[in-house]
């Protein structure tokens, strides 16, 4: 099956690279002839994409040690590792006080050569500085890095650090360690700042680094808002009499941005709309994308029917053309300010047949774990799939790592034994954790027809009743009926 991609094998050959691990220091085998880092500063998320061009110093050197951070930091919030290009499965560690991965390299002679890249969603980075802004007034984000210089356990020959700002507008940054800069330390160029070249650079992480880091900020005007979700409830549930899969998403969101100082004023934000466009900061409509055949689109708030949105809908791949997103535009009840607010719901439905694959008995359910917003990190998500009734022996495989999955049972009043429920919780998701969750469970034919039965049943025994009441009321049962149609 082409289920499992992520669920690859560490190699037996990488338990030797953990032992290293454990001392604390990797071996110098392997030397970074070459480094290039990339920052993309943005709103609550940064993106750093960094290249490593490393050297083997010795015959067979095993797996490369690949810092994910600074000593005492946290594994990133979101990351990948590619060896020539490729993504591979690495073993997550700590060296040191570094969380480090063990990268495979496969079978290495000296000095041969493999290049490994990086690609990191770094959250909880930035911060709006000042904190707090007039209506009027643009919003500043400062982003602090406690390292200057590439995390490494190895040394490099030579590095070079781009910190791309998303304006030229940048009213300060950091300075960086000299002992390591022969010419040129820092230049600065419309929106992009650059920090090197860095030469001899020693190991930064393990026990044995010896490198002078210095840390680094950039302070920076960001021309939109800043977004972020606290709570994210999103809801999955399997009907196969409808053959529908109904995703529902219950949103917390906030403006992340400086916070609004002194009153709202409609009418700056009427004039300021007309002269200049909405305040960089102010929250004003986002888009979602759905999936090509999603349909059945509602959108409310605590108030009711949110009127002001509007669903474009997609379309699936017909022959040779390809298959469109549904967009989904919002247009919040009020503006949303710095510091401010907003709960929503969104749901819509999906063909189940395109989201389910059967074999036999067996069924794997395909569901997306988020609908990513740009530069959003939520968080935290609970997401909760809820499969038919006679659903038996269910599991589920998550493409990253998650804080929690439960196993329950979800019950309504035309259920006789309940829904199997899966329930899972994770913090700090970003958008590229908008994934497909995997759940496979046994259905058996018989379970198929449970549910008609059921209904019929019920209804049949509240006609009986109605009957025996003599007070046969034919436009209660039809609303009855609708009502159990609906259900499923
Ligand atoms: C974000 O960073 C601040 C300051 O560095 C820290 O106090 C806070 O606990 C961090 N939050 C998360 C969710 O990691
Ligand atoms: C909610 O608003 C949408 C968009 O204007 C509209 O199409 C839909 O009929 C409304 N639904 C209800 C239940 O009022
Ligand atoms: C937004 O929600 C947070 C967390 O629930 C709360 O601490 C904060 O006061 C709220 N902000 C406003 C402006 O209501």
């Amino acid at each position: 099956m082409r289920l499992l991609p992520f669920l690859t094998l560490i190699p037996a050959a990488l338990a030797r690279a953990a032992r290293h691990l454990e001392t604390g220091a990797a071996p110098q085998v392997f030397v970074n002839t070459a480094v290039a880092r990339t920052v993309d500063l943005g709103r609550s998320t940064t993106l750093v994409t960094t290249q490593y061009n490393v050297k083997a110093l010795s015959d067979d050197p095993g797996a490369y040690i690949l810092a994910l951070g600074a000593d005492g930091e946290a594994e990133p919030a979101w990351y990948e590792v590619l060896v020539g290009g490729k993504v591979v499965a690495v073993e997550v560690d700590r060296l040191g006080d570094a969380p480090a991965a063990v990268v495979p390299v496969g079978k290495m002679g000296k000095d041969e050569t493999v290049t490994i890249s990086l690609n990191v969603i770094a959250t909880n980075t930035t911060r709006p500085l000042p904190e707090s802004i007039e209506q009027r007034e643009p919003q500043f984000m400062l982003w602090e890095s406690a390292t200057t210089l590439v995390d490494s356990a190895y040394t490099s020959d030579v590095e070079r650090i781009k910190i791309r700002a998303p304006t030229p507008m940048i009213l300060s940054h950091g300075k960086v360690p000299k002992t390591y800069v022969r010419d040129s330390d820092i230049t600065k160029s419309s929106s992009t700042i650059t920090l090197g070249p860095f030469y001899g650079v020693p190991p930064t992480v393990g026990k044995d680094s010896k490198a002078e880091q210095t840390s680094f900020y950039v302070h920076y005007e960001t021309r939109e808002p800043v977004v972020g979700i606290r709570n994210l409830k999103r809801a999955a549930e399997v009907s196969y009499w409808g053959n529908n899969l109904n995703i529902q998403d219950e949103v917390e969101l906030f403006n992340a941005g400086p916070k609004l100082k002194g009153q709202f004023s409609r009418l700056v934000h009427q004039q300021s709309r007309f002269h200049a466009g909405t305040p960089a900061q102010v929250l004003s409509e986002f888009t979602l994308r759905l999936p090509p055949s999603s349909h059945g689109v509602y959108y409310y708030d605590v108030i009711g029917n949110v009127s002001t949105s509007r669903f474009r809908p997609g379309q699936a791949a017909v022959a040779k053309k390809r298959a469109v997103e549904g967009t989904l535009e919002l247009r919040p009840r009020y503006p949303i300010l710095g510091g401010w607010n907003y709960s929503f719901t969104v749901g819509w439905d999906m063909p189940l047949s395109e989201n389910l694959h059967t074999d036999s008995d067996r069924a794997v359910l395909e569901v997306p774990f988020l609908t990513p917003l740009k530069g959003v990190v939520v968080d935290k998500e609970e997401f909760t799939i809820i499969l038919p009734e006679g659903a038996t022996d269910v599991q589920v495989a998550t493409p990253f790592a998650v804080d929690s999955i439960e196993y329950s049972t979800h019950r309504t009043y035309l259920d006789t034994i309940g829904r199997p429920k899966v329930t899972i919780t994770k913090r700090i998701v970003t958008e590229n954790h908008a994934l497909p969750v995997y759940v496979t469970y046994s259905y058996p034919l018989r379970a198929r027809f449970s549910k008609p039965i059921a209904v019929g049943a019920v209804a049949a025994s509240a006609l009986t009743l109605f009957m025996l009441l003599r007070r046969v009321n034919y436009k209660i049962e039809e609303e009855e009926e609708k009502k159990e149609e609906k259900r499923d």
